[in-house]
């Protein structure tokens, strides 16, 4: 599904450049969880966006779909994680003045998946009801709890039907229960679509859910 191959990235700030990512290579299969952890500050978040196409590397390679990421233009990787990644944050940033259904018409939109009306709205409740939503579409984000705003995220990484879902720490805002749901749902995506998770986690208990669990150390896997 995604390659990456040798990736250093490195920050400097004024005379002093820190070497975050030292030469990581790892294989991100379709179907597959894979969970990214290690301690604060190990470049697990560096290494997620790297692969997303939001940050750019200092060497190496992202090979997604007969392409190498490191080589597309800005414009190009827009059109490639529209159209290609879902993505969950920690904070669901919903949009405070759409419903649930509109914020994944919304992303619809953005991803460029030409569909009908009655197909888009037909998708939209099929997402919202996968997630355990259908009831809370016409709800607004300050109406639901921390894990239904998350859930509503999950349906909008979903709604254009990813290759790859990028979750940097989705459960960190939730309390225990909350997050056992969302990785049984993130887990059950990935075997029900096909879909590749690639998610960071510090949290050991969630790591029961991943098909690969992948150990960052000094910018190194191990
Ligand atoms: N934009 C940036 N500029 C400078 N340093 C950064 C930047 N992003 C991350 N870092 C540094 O890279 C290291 C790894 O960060 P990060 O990938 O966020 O780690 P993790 O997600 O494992 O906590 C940290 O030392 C952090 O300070
Ligand atoms: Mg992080």
């Amino acid at each position: 599904m995604m390659e990456l191959k040798q990736i250093e990235k490195s920050f400097s700030a004024g005379e002093v450049s820190e070497q975050v990512l030292k030469g990581v290579t790892l294989t991100i299969e379709s179907g597959k969880l894979t969970a990214l952890t290690g301690v604060s500050g190990s470049g697990k978040s560096t290494l997620l966006s790297i692969a997303a196409g939001l940050q750019s590397t200092t060497s190496g390679s992202v090979l997604f779909d007969g392409r190498d990421l490191t080589s597309l233009d800005q414009e190009e990787l827009r059109a490639l994680r529209a159209g290609s990644f879902g993505f969950v944050f920690q904070s669901s940033h919903l949009v405070p003045f759409l419903t649930a259904a509109e914020q994944l018409e919304l992303m619809l939109k953005t991803s460029g998946r030409k569909l009908s009306k009655k197909a888009a709205a037909a998708e939209i409740s099929r997402v919202l009801t996968r997630v355990g939503m259908e009831h809370r579409r016409n709800a607004y984000p300050d109406t639901m709890s921390g894990g239904e705003k998350q859930r509503i995220a999950i349906a909008r990484a979903l709604i254009h039907q990813p290759k790859i879902v990028f979750a940097d720490e989705p459960t960190a805002s939730l309390d225990s229960k909350r997050s056992h749901d969302i990785m049984k749902l993130l887990k059950d995506i990935t075997t029900d679509t096909g879909t590749a998770v690639l998610m960071v986690t510090h949290d050991e208990e969630m790591l029961g859910y991943a098909d690969r669990v992948v150990e960052m150390r000094d910018g190194l896997i191990g």
